[in-house]
Order: structure tokens, then C-alpha cells, then sequence
């Protein structure tokens, strides 16, 4: 077990390399059970949750490689072979322990016709139901049972083309709806899909396995099923959650930094809303830079909101930020219903933070103090290093296993740019 020590008051300098996206290399790497070709990923981040798919992919019989052990900056390379599928379920003790693990539904349900995985459950976030996923799948002509904790599915005779229609935007279901249509018969037309960039390459990387899909990116993504897919290599794009938090760190911290391998477009509204709060923001050739000299940040009211808009991965991380402007500002989580488990440790850092239903009402204090904290999420657990980087003194994050998760050797990338960071047992 590790914990992470932050002597704050640093101001940062340098250039930080973005990984690829976890959120977008778990299906992806899922993708890599509709075909019995070899299917080769490369910008991999070396992730806790993306050695998680590997394990499981195994367990259906996948032969994974990993090759290229991923340096700063440069990812690792996946080479994934579902020759032949040893099995198709994904047990209660996998799923518990990744949600992103109930992504394989869809892939296993195409290619071998049925699949049983168990139901993931609430998390730390919230309820967080699969429905959604469950009526895609029946439209497409599965039929979808519930036992004992297990969705079971199966089509026997192949999926079938149909039009699903979400009533909101989910990024799992659409996922789920995309990896089936692709090998059903006929054409599949996904309305309400979501529109956040992992979707979108999970949808590049399946045309270059074969499968024809129009309108990506849009609301409406069209597929023409196929017979079979194939072997293809796909870069996973770069991960806007961390470009984000860095971002965001920079603007706390102060200083001048250049996020490289990365990109402005991924990030629109978070680089706008850092821009209102007193942050300046360039691209560059390879990426863009963040700046923020002078002036404490002042604040602004923000609502999370499916891409475009301003994402619920970087709502806790912009909290912590609130909490050292100038001002009052208001921030709304419309996805999930209990993201707010940064809040008690941030108000023991010295924050001034209220919450109200689905709004957190956050007063800018001039300046935070060290303290002992933990989180129960990936993004909570960033949000308190970011607390850390401005705070007066020591602060030490807990429960580092949750960063790992999700971010790709954090305290090395922050620890390049001056931060006084550092991974200690515990
Ligand atoms: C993805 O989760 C991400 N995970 C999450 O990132 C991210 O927070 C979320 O999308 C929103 O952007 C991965 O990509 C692996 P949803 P997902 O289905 O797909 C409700 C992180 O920190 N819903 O878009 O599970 C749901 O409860 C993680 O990296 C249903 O009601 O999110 C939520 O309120 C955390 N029924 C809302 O929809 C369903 O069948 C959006 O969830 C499905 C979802």
C-alpha cells in the first residue's frame, strides 16, 4: 500500500506528456473479442484497470501480449488474439471490482451468440443501473434474462439490426450497442448516442477492423452489420480526463506548462471554463499550454453535462480549484448522483464548501492547509492532490491504489514539473 506525500506551494514549470485514454482503451480492448484475428493497440496507458481487461480478457481465452513497456510519454502495445472463446462469463468478483468490465457484454454476445455477466452493482459514485445497455441488446433480437445477480443473454441465431433509442446519453450502453451492431445482421441505427471522444474511437478502430459505421461523433451513429471482422492496429487516443486535471493543476499551482500528445479540441469547455476563471490558454504544435501568473483564479459556476460539455470526470478536480478562488462558485452534477466524496476531505484541507441536492456551493478561501486525506474514487483522489499543490504544508493522499486506477505515474509527471511530490509506503 502507498500513500502520496505533496509539500504544497510549488509553482510549475515544464512540459507533462499526456497517456492514452483509459476510458477509451478498456472497450477497445473489448472490441478485441469480435474477431478471432490479432487486433494491436499501441498508446496504452499502463494502468491498474487496463492490466484489470487483460486478466479478464484472458479468462475468455485471448491470447494478450504486451509489448513495449509504456516510458513517460509513450504508450505500451497491446497485441490481443481471441483465436477461439474459452468461455463467456464475466463472474461477480470481476465485475465488482471494474464496471468497465460489463463492456464485454456486447462483444461476447456477437461473437459467440451468448454471454453472462454478472450485474456490477451500485459503486462509490452512485446506482449506476445498465438497463440502457440491457434494452440495446434486446432490441438487436438477444434475448436478456436476470438470475441470481447475472444478466444472460443470448441470440443463437445471430443479432439483427434494429433502432435502439436511449432516452439519455450513456457512454457504456452506447459502447455496448456499437460492439453488437457491427456483427448483427442488418442495418442498426443508435440515436442518443453519446458523443464523448472514446466512442469515437472505439468506432475508428472497428471501421479499421472492418466494420462500416457512419456518424461518429454525432447522435446518430448508423451501422451496417458485417459477416466478420479482422486484424488491425489502432492508437488510442489521448486521455482528455488527465489532460484535464492537468490543466487544472497548473491553474492552481501557478506557472507555465506544456501538456504534449494531447489536444485543445479534446478538452473545448474545460479550456474555456479555465480560461474565465484567469488561466491562459495556447496551442502548440504538440498540444497547447496552460499559464496562470499573478492573480489568485476567481471563480465560476459550472454544470456537469455529457460531452461537449463539461465533464463529470474533472467536476472534483474543478472543485478543489474553486476552492482556492476568489469568490463564490456553484457546482452542479448532473450525471451521477453521489459525486460528491471529495467534499468532507477538501472541508478538511480548510475548504469552504456547502452542499445542496446536486449543487455544491464552493466559497474561495485564500489559501488551503496540508492534511491527512483519502478518496473513494479515481477523479476524488486526483482532486486532493490538486488541494495539495496549493495548500499550505503537508498533505498526504491515501488510498493511492485509486489513483493508479487511472493515472499513469501521476506523481512522476507532476514531480517533473516541480511539484514536491512523492510515492511513500505506507
Ligand atoms: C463512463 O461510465 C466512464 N467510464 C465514466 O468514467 C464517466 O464518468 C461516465 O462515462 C460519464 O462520462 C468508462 O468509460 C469506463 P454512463 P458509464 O453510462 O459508461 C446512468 C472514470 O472516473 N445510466 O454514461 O458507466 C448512469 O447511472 C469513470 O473514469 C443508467 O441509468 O457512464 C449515469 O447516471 C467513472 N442506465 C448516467 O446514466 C444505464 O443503463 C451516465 O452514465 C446506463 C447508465
Amino acid at each position: 500500500m502507498y500513500k502520496i506525500r505533496i509539500r504544497g506551494g510549488a509553482r510549475l514549470k515544464g512540459e507533462i506528456p499526456i497517456s492514452g485514454a483509459k476510458n477509451a482503451a478498456l472497450p477497445l480492448m473489448a472490441a478485441g473479442l469480435l474477431t478471432g484475428e490479432p487486433l494491436v493497440l499501441t498508446n496504452v496507458p499502463k494502468l491498474a484497470d487496463v492490466a484489470f481487461m487483460a486478466d479478464l480478457l484472458r479468462l475468455f481465452g485471448v491470447d494478450v501480449e504486451w509489448t513495449g513497456e509504456a516510458s513517460l510519454g509513450q504508450g505500451g502495445r497491446y497485441r490481443l488474439r481471441a483465436g477461439t472463446l474459452q468461455g463467456t462469463t464475466a463472474d461477480y468478483d470481476i465485475v465488482r471490482k471494474m464496471r468497465a468490465s460489463f463492456v464485454v457484454l456486447g462483444p461476447l454476445l456477437a461473437r459467440a451468440g451468448e454471454a453472462k455477466v454478472s450485474l456490477p452493482g451500485g459503486c462509490a459514485i452512485g446506482a449506476r443501473p445498465v438497463d440502457l445497455h440491457l434494452k440495446a441488446l434486446e432490441a438487436l433480437g438477444a434475448t436478456v434474462e436476470l438470475t441470481e445477480g447475472y444478466v444472460i443473454a443470448s441470440a443463437p441465431k445471430g443479432l439483427k439490426g434494429a433502432v435502439i433509442e436511449f432516452p439519455f446519453v450513456s457512454v457504456g450502453a452506447t459502447e455496448n450497442a456499437l460492439m453488437a451492431a457491427v456483427l448483427a445482421e442488418g442495418r442498426t441505427v443508435i440515436a442518443n448516442a453519446a458523443r464523448e471522444p472514446e466512442i469515437g474511437d472505439l468506432g475508428r478502430c472497428l471501421s479499421a477492423m472492418g466494420a462500416k459505421i457512419t456518424g461518429l461523433g454525432t447522435p446518430r451513429i448508423e451501422v451496417e452489420g458485417v459477416d466478420r471482422l479482422h486484424a488491425a492496429e489502432h492508437s488510442v487516443l489521448p486521455d482528455r480526463i488527465e489532460t484535464g486535471t492537468y490543466a487544472m493543476a497548473v491553474a492552481i499551482a501557478g506557472g507555465e506548462v506544456e501538456l504534449t500528445g494531447t489536444s485543445l479540441e479534446l478538452v473545448g469547455a474545460v479550456a474555456d471554463l479555465l480560461k474565465s476563471v484567469g488561466a491562459e490558454i495556447a496551442a502548440t504544435k504538440r498540444g497547447f499550454k496552460v499559464t496562470r501568473n499573478g492573480y489568485r483564479p476567481v471563480s465560476a459556476s459550472v454544470e456537469t453535462q455529457p460531452f461537449p460539455g463539461f465533464p463529470t470526470d474533472l467536476q472534483a478536480q474543478f472543485m478543489a480549484l474553486m476552492a482556492t478562488a476568489e469568490g463564490v462558485s456553484r457546482i452542479r452534477e448532473t450525471i451521477f448522483e453521489n459525486r460528491f466524496m471529495h467534499v468532507p476531505e477538501l472541508l478538511r484541507m480548510g475548504a469552504d464548501i456547502k452542499v445542496d441536492g446536486d449543487t455544491a456551493i464552493v466559497t474561495g478561501v485564500p489559501s488551503l492547509t496540508g492534511a491527512q486525506v483519502m478518496a473513494t474514487d479515481l477523479r476524488a483522489s486526483s482532486s486532493l492532490v490538486l488541494a495539495g499543490l496549493a495548500a499550505e504544508g503537508e498533505t498526504i493522499v491515501n488510498r493511492v491504489y485509486h489513483l493508479d486506477r487511472g493515472f499513469e505515474r501521476l506523481e512522476e509527471k507532476l514531480g517533473r514539473v516541480g511539484a514536491d511530490i512523492e510515492r511513500l509506503p505506507t
